[in-house]
């Protein structure tokens, strides 16, 4: 046998028992897009109105869960290290009375959008078809169309955006070349002050947990 015919039957084995998949690599553009959920681990100051507890002890406010269409890219600048940007449309969250006003049921809702940047790592050899990864970085939520209803209905509302930390884990399987599947959940830090008109300004801890299952496409 020649020697280009050996190696050519080596290189087809090599193909053969490695993974069809030559994952990301430095310059590779990496989109995600799916379902994105949004699980807000809520809480927030006692209502009160010119100092006084007039609603009750213990009168608050929640955040409800909403899920959106998500759509992330990642730029690597090595086969390790990655850029991240979540991006999503716009999330639309009811927001509720708690504990002595929990019989009001949705006294608002607000819309925001949460863009996320993260730095990312990706610890598995460039040629693994299963790449999973963690990345820390920064969330900044934007709210907006706030209103009131319910009990509150026709009092101002307004709240303020949110500059936090935030923390993800996630997983590609690539099934080819080009594409593959993808699931990741993040944690970011929201938190923001609200504006409602006869109240005293209260802030809102929404901090919340973000589910995201979906298709990846490698450019
Ligand atoms: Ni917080």
């Amino acid at each position: 046998m020649s020697r280009t015919f050996k190696l050519g039957v080596l290189a087809a084995a090599v193909m053969a028992i490695a993974p069809a998949a030559q994952a990301f690599e430095a310059g590779d553009f990496i989109v995600r897009a799916g379902a994105v959920h949004v699980a807000p681990d809520d809480s927030s100051d006692v209502l009160t109105v010119g100092g006084a507890e007039a609603l009750g002890s213990d009168a608050r406010v929640g955040v409800d869960a909403n899920s959106q269409l998500g759509i992330r890219a990642t730029y690597m600048f090595t086969s390790n290290l990655g850029v991240g940007l979540l991006a999503a449309t716009p999330f639309k969250h009811n927001i509720t009375g708690e504990g002595d006003i929990s019989s009001l049921g949705k006294v608002a809702e607000t819309k925001h959008l949460p863009p996320t940047l993260t730095l990312q790592y990706f610890p598995m050899h460039s040629t693994a078809a299963l790449q999973p990864y963690v990345g820390v970085g920064v969330n900044y939520t934007t709210f907006f169309e706030e209103k009131t209803s319910g009990a509150l209905e026709g009092l101002d509302i307004e709240l303020d955006d949110s500059v936090g930390v935030a923390a993800e884990i996630g997983l590609d399987y690539m099934l080819s070349e080009q594409f593959g599947l993808n699931a990741a959940i993040w944690w970011a830090d929201i938190d923001t002050e609200a504006e409602v008109e006869t109240l005293d300004t209260f802030d809102v801890e929404i901090d919340p947990m973000v589910y995201m299952v979906g298709f990846t496409y490698k450019f």
